[in-house]
């Protein structure tokens, strides 16, 4: 592999912005592994984009899913540089009395446990590389809150939280940060803010920001709380 291309792991590549990243990242020369359930999408993606970038239909959710998923990618291309845990879900918009206990735990098992399987099952082998940054997706409602997405922000202050200390675990040369993308115009903006949703950037907008962001991302900012300069971030 030429020196400065990466290898990206991104969750989440059927949609949305693990897409968008998954095209540019693409687009600027580095090789990208992604996961998505959507098998349709999936397939259209591995047939775009050949070896040596790999698409597969992984739930996150599923240990043993993201275990196969790894010992595969492992073998054929090694530990990644970039692992993006992008892959996440929100509940439909209600009070928190009126989520089920069925949907609450969809919410907890994607942007939670999903995320912290991905990392039991790659990061093992970037320790012993003692390289590698981990990009935990987080969310301007994971450091503040809102009305009637209650399980959505309990998860996205936990990825602050599991980041951080995270980051304490990780051997010097290696890195991981809690990510606030911004407000993105995507489905899951959509099911959120309705039709003010459209006043946003679109995914392929965003990627063209967030990409460079990452790829200057080292050792030196492990543990940091970063939000992508993008408009709305802040709000
Ligand atoms: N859009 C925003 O403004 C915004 C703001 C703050 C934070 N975020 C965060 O950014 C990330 C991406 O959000 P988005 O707006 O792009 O959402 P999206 O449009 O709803 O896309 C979500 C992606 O995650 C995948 N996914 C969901 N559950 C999965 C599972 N169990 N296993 C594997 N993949 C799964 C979906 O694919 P399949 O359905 O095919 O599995 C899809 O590709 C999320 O973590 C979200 O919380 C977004």
């Amino acid at each position: 592999m030429p020196a400065n291309q990466k290898l990206v792991l991104i969750t989440g590549v059927s949609r949305g912005l693990g897409r968008a990243l998954a095209e540019e990242f693409i687009r600027l020369g580095h090789v990208v592994l992604g996961c998505g359930r959507s098998e349709k999408e999936i397939g259209q993606l591995q047939k775009q984009f050949s070896a040596p970038h790999n698409f597969a239909v992984v739930d996150v959710s599923a240990d043993e899913q993201v275990a196969a998923w790894a010992k595969r990618i492992l073998k054929s291309h090694g530990a990644p540089d970039l692992v993006l845990n992008n892959a996440g879900m929100i509940n439909r918009n209600a009070p928190l009395w009126q989520v089920s206990a069925r949907e609450f735990s969809d919410v907890i098992d994607v942007n939670l446990k999903g995320t912290a399987n991905v990392i039991r099952h790659f990061v093992p082998e970037m320790v012993k590389r003692r390289s590698g940054l981990i990009v935990n997706f987080s969310s301007g409602w994971g450091r503040s809150t809102d009305a009637e997405v209650a399980p959505y922000c309990a998860t996205k202050w936990a990825i602050e939280g599991l980041t951080q200390a995270l980051a304490q675990e990780l051997p010097p040369g290696m890195a991981a940060v809690p990510l606030n993308p911004g407000i993105i115009n995507t489905d899951m903006l959509q099911s959120c803010f309705g039709d003010s949703a459209s006043g946003y950037p679109t995914p392929q907008e965003w990627a063209k920001i967030a990409v460079p962001f990452l790829l200057k991302l080292g050792p030196s900012d492990n543990g940091k709380p970063l939000t992508v300069p993008v408009r709305g971030a802040n709000d």
